[in-house]
């Protein structure tokens, strides 16, 4: 049967990565299969690694403080992620600001949990849940040079409720990440 390579990028507590491993990895899709062939981490200390170790993919860490650029550390993933053939790369919950080195080297798409063009950057969720928006979201787009700012894939929405803290503002876009994300990379992996 046919394989699907996927990469995924991770730096933090790693729960989208551990949702695409339990819902992908190793599964057939529309005649093919899925193959998490990597897991890639900026940030040694992340969560996401004993997620992934759960799951017997050992993570490489490539850690950004240990290169002078960008574009050093952009190189290195470059060649990580091609030493391993994926078909796709996934940045599930990556942290980093991506260069032409990376980007115009590889396919990858982005989850973020805000409705894009709004909120992008790294505090997404604290800054839609303090907005006076009456709806929060979630955004799988493809990954350009312009931050948060490639074409849109597929968003989901949701109406806020007064009587939610951070706390479930939060929790609510973590479920919405967990059913849509895993949706968007069999969908982009089918075309
Ligand atoms: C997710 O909410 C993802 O949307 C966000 O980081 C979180 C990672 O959580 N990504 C961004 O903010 C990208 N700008 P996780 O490590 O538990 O999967």
């Amino acid at each position: 049967m046919l394989v699907k390579k996927i990469a995924v990028l991770f730096s933090g507590s790693g729960t989208n990565l551990e949702n695409i491993l339990k819902k992908l990895h190793l599964k057939e899709f529309n005649g093919f299969k899925i193959e998490v062939v990597t897991a890639i981490c900026n940030n040694p200390d992340a969560g996401g690694i004993i997620r992934s170790r759960n799951f017997g993919i050992e993570p490489i860490i490539i850690n950004h403080k240990d290169f002078p650029s960008r574009e050093d550390f952009d190189k290195e993933l470059v060649v990580s992620i091609k030493k391993c053939k994926a078909d796709l790369t996934v940045l599930a919950g990556f942290m980093r600001f991506l260069t032409p080195v990376f980007i115009q080297n590889i396919k990858a798409i982005n989850l973020h949990p805000s409705l894009l063009p709004l909120f992008k950057g790294g505090h997404a969720i604290e800054e839609s849940f303090k907005s006076s928006m009456k709806v929060g979201g979630i955004t799988v787009h493809h990954v350009s040079e312009e931050l948060d700012g490639g074409a849109i894939i597929a968003q989901r929405c949701f109406q806020k409720d007064s009587s939610m803290n951070l706390d479930d503002y939060e929790k609510k876009i973590h479920q919405l990440e967990y059913e849509l994300f895993p949706n968007v990379i069999v969908d982009v992996l089918s075309k």
